[in-house]
């Protein structure tokens, strides 16, 4: 049941609010939620199921999250110029969420 453990550790920070308390001795966002799995099914249409279609769209699975998210937030902010429509699709979500959806892809393929 580790998505029910993520979705707890959500609950519980939401509910925690602005309090570190429950931020710092909760895992780190690395399982992926019913949610974050949910947005990711929108991405599979253009990367490949699981992100790792083969091709001129480039995969995205596996690779590491901090270059994910840091390629994400720059879509969303218009500092890749060489976009055609990730600059469109990353508006679309919140940091926190691109986020999620780069730890929910970094992880495919390392079970
Ligand atoms: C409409 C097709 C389409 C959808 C849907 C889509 N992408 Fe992309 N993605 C692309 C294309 C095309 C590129 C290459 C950059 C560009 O042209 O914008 C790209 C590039 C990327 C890159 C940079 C990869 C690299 O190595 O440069 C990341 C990360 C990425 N997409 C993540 C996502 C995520 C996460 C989602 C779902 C929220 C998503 N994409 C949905 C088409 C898509």
């Amino acid at each position: 049941m580790k998505n029910y453990g993520f979705t707890a550790f959500l609950l519980l920070t939401a509910w925690a609010g602005s309090s570190s308390v429950w931020a710092e001795s909760a895992p780190t966002a690395s399982h992926p939620s019913t949610q974050v799995a949910l947005m990711a099914s929108s991405c599979a249409n253009c990367h490949g199921t699981d992100g790792k279609l083969a091709g001129a769209i480039p995969a995205i699975a596996n690779r590491p999250a901090g270059v994910l998210e840091a390629q994400l937030l720059a879509f969303k902010q218009d500092q890749q110029p060489n976009t055609t429509v990730m600059n469109r699709i990353a508006k679309g979500f919140s940091d926190e969420e691109l986020k999620a959806l780069a730890e929910y892809f970094a992880h495919i393929g390392q079970d």
